[in-house]
């Protein structure tokens, strides 16, 4: 948590001193968890579908999302020998904190002990914005901090929050939908804060639909600006936070879209823009792009470095399609599927420092 007592506040109380050293410590555990997930060549595998999304991804292969096929499946993304090379930190889900590995070594501590730092979601999923027609607001401010502090006992130290903008041809999203999205994301933030977990802060501006990149640039700009304005007011400390944004790109059903260095340019001037250099990472969602597209711009962007914060990766399809593909569900491909995950981590870690080809794409 950041904000110290000043001493015209009261000067006079040594408990309010010994306070004080103990915010301060804090904020230096924020600070050097934030760092930590972000260090060197690293970045997020974030594996935190919620149940209806995971069942999505399972569909994909026929395969049935019940408890067991979850928990074996996260088990193997796991248990990956390497990961901790490139991965930094893993976005887990409420289920699969409390889940642990055939041997009966609870999740958070399998990765813990790799040197990869366990983080949840602890949003309850973006629902319709009353009386604001085709805008979200994420839920799950209520007895959130109980569920923080649950959360940290079970191991976590950093969660993650997402809001969703979705872009139309007219006036969707409103300054207010980005408004509301904004202050929530910074209520949660702050009670992370207060509770000693680095909070990952995602307003994710959606590529589903037919918008250019232009526009991707103009709402993603509204949305920063906002989110830190309301971050700032909240008090929230920037050093000991994370943002998980979109990159700057044209929708998908966008008849002209862009090459990988507009889509580059496009995102760093944002981000240079709206992103204060205080804040020490900007880990990108990948949202609907091919995992190879994903990898490409991220390296395009670290090309174009130096950077007043890391620009890494929090990949939850980008890093996981392959893997899902190659699993199909079958212990007899868990091997190929480990084997798929490590080498997309290794690519996206060289990407996060501009030093990846597409030649090093299996099969080219
Ligand atoms: P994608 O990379 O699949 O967009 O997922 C990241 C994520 O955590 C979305 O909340």
């Amino acid at each position: 948590m950041k904000w110290s007592i000043s001493y015209h506040e009261d000067h006079s109380s040594f408990r309010n001193l010994k306070r004080e050293k103990e915010l301060q410590m804090d904020n230096d555990k924020l600070r050097s968890v934030a760092k930590a997930i972000v260090a060197n060549d690293k970045g997020i595998l974030a594996a935190d579908e919620s149940s209806p999304t995971i069942k999505k991804r399972f569909d994909s292969i026929k395969v049935e999302s019940t408890e067991q096929n979850r928990r074996r499946y996260r088990e193997i993304l796991f248990t990956t020998e390497g990961i901790e090379r490139h991965i930094g930190g893993v976005i887990l889900f409420d289920e699969t904190l409390r889940q642990s590995t055939m041997d009966g070594i609870p999740f958070a501590r399998l990765l813990s002990d790799k040197g990869i730092v366990p983080g949840i979601k602890v949003d309850k999923g973006a629902k319709a914005l009353a009386l604001y027609p085709g805008e979200k607001i994420t839920e799950g401010l209520d007895s959130l901090r109980d569920r923080l502090i649950e959360y940290r006992e079970l191991g976590a130290q950093f969660a993650k929050w997402r809001a969703v903008i979705e872009i139309d041809e007219h006036n969707v999203p409103s300054p207010f939908g980005i408004r509301a999205n904004a202050h929530a994301l910074a209520r949660y933030a702050a009670l992370c804060q207060e509770e000693d977990l680095v909070p990952i802060v995602e307003p994710e501006v959606l590529m589903d639909s037919s918008h250019g990149i232009e526009r991707c640039e103009d709402i993603t700009s509204r949305v920063l600006e906002t989110v830190f304005s309301e971050l700032d007011a909240h008090r929230v400390l920037f050093e000991g936070m994370l943002l998980k944004p979109n990159m700057v790109i044209a929708g998908k059903q966008c008849v002209r879209q862009n090459s990988v260095q507009e889509v580059a340019e496009s995102t760093i001037r944002c981000m240079n823009r709206y992103v204060p250099a205080a804040v020490p990472g900007i880990v990108f969602l990948s949202g609907g792009q091919s995992a190879e597209d994903a990898t490409v711009h991220l390296n395009a962007m670290n090309t174009m470095g130096p950077h007043p914060w890391q620009v890494s990766f929090s990949y939850g399809r980008a890093l996981q399609a392959p893997v899902l593909a190659a699993w199909k569900g079958l212990e007899s491909n868990v091997d190929v599927a480990q084997q798929v995950l490590l080498k997309r981590c290794r690519l996206n870690g060289l990407a996060r420092n501009g030093k990846y080809s597409r030649d090093m794409e299996p099969g080219s």
